[in-house]
């Protein structure tokens, strides 16, 4: 799909990887929603865009009516999205036991429905507004790229409700596809392995430098620019669709 001029949605806008894919797509001259649960920073990156092709919202992926208000507005403001990015996400560490007993299940419930039931909610909207409309030349009236992550696959402990949330995201990636198939609608995702974002950058020290020491090649945390650069590829390349690339450097995570 060429990117010039289509409207994209974009999830966890206002921070990391979501601000670097708003940065590449306005770049390529795309209409862009920047939604995030923190509204300050969704506006914060609408500034930073400097167009006028760019609509902040505040939305909370987890929530049907929160989600449906953000598309309506977006529908109303913008046009008819074709291309959607879920990148909001939420990594809390959730052990099952320590020492104050069983995790309270509410933990694992929210990483759960941030993650993964807020991925579905935004593809559920945005599959069915992009179904209504008029194929372009390459058949195609939409792409759907989601964040999975190489925990999917290799989870550590303490990982066992994000694993959990990123392994639904993959999973869910080939039904939506040849679902979808038949309205000219792609969906692929995306799993990325270390990526220097808030998300990581935020944790102690002494983690990241555990973590850097697992690394591939090359050794350093993948740049928030390099996941856009792949999300670019994505919509760019029409046989793209219905798998799940993994974004690492080569890693994989050990137990420990
Ligand atoms: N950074 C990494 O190394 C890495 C690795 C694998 C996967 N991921 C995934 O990539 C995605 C982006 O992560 P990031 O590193 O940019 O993190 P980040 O924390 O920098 O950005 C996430 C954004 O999502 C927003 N958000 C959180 N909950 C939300 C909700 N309920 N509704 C709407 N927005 C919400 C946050 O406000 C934040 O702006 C996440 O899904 C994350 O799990 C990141």
């Amino acid at each position: 799909m060429n990117i010039n001029d289509k409207i994209a949605v974009i999830t966890g806008a206002g921070s990391g990887l979501g601000e670097a894919c708003a940065t590449f797509l306005a770049a390529k001259n795309a209409k862009i929603a920047l939604l995030d649960y923190d509204l300050s920073k969704a506006e914060h990156v609408a500034k930073k865009l400097n167009t006028k092709n760019v609509l902040a919202l505040q939305c909370d992926v987890s929530k049907a009516e929160s989600a449906e208000n953000a598309i309506n507005q977006i529908e109303t403001q913008l046009g008819t999205p074709s291309i959607l990015i879920n990148c909001a996400g939420v990594a809390t560490p959730t052990k099952i036991i320590s020492k104050d007993g069983p995790l309270p299940l509410q933990f694992f419930e929210n990483v759960i429905n941030v993650n993964l039931v807020g991925t579905f909610n935004m593809m559920r909207l945005c599959a069915h507004l992009m179904s209504q409309e008029k194929p372009d030349d390459n058949e195609e009236t939409g792409i759907i790229i989601n964040t999975s992550s190489i925990a999917a696959f290799e989870g550590q402990m303490g990982q066992a409700a994000y694993a959990a949330s990123k392994g639904g995201v993959a999973s869910l990636t080939l039904p939506a596809a040849r679902e979808l198939a038949r309205f000219g609608i792609r969906v692929m995702a995306i799993a990325p392995g270390l990526f220097g974002t808030p998300m990581l950058l935020s944790m102690p020290d002494a983690v990241q430098e555990s973590l850097k020491s697992t690394l591939l090649f090359p050794k350093r945390f993948g740049l928030p620019e390099e996941f856009a650069q792949l999300v670019g590829a994505i919509i760019e390349n029409p046989m793209l669709n219905g798998e799940v690339i993994r974004l690492d450097g080569g890693l994989r995570m050990q137990a420990k």
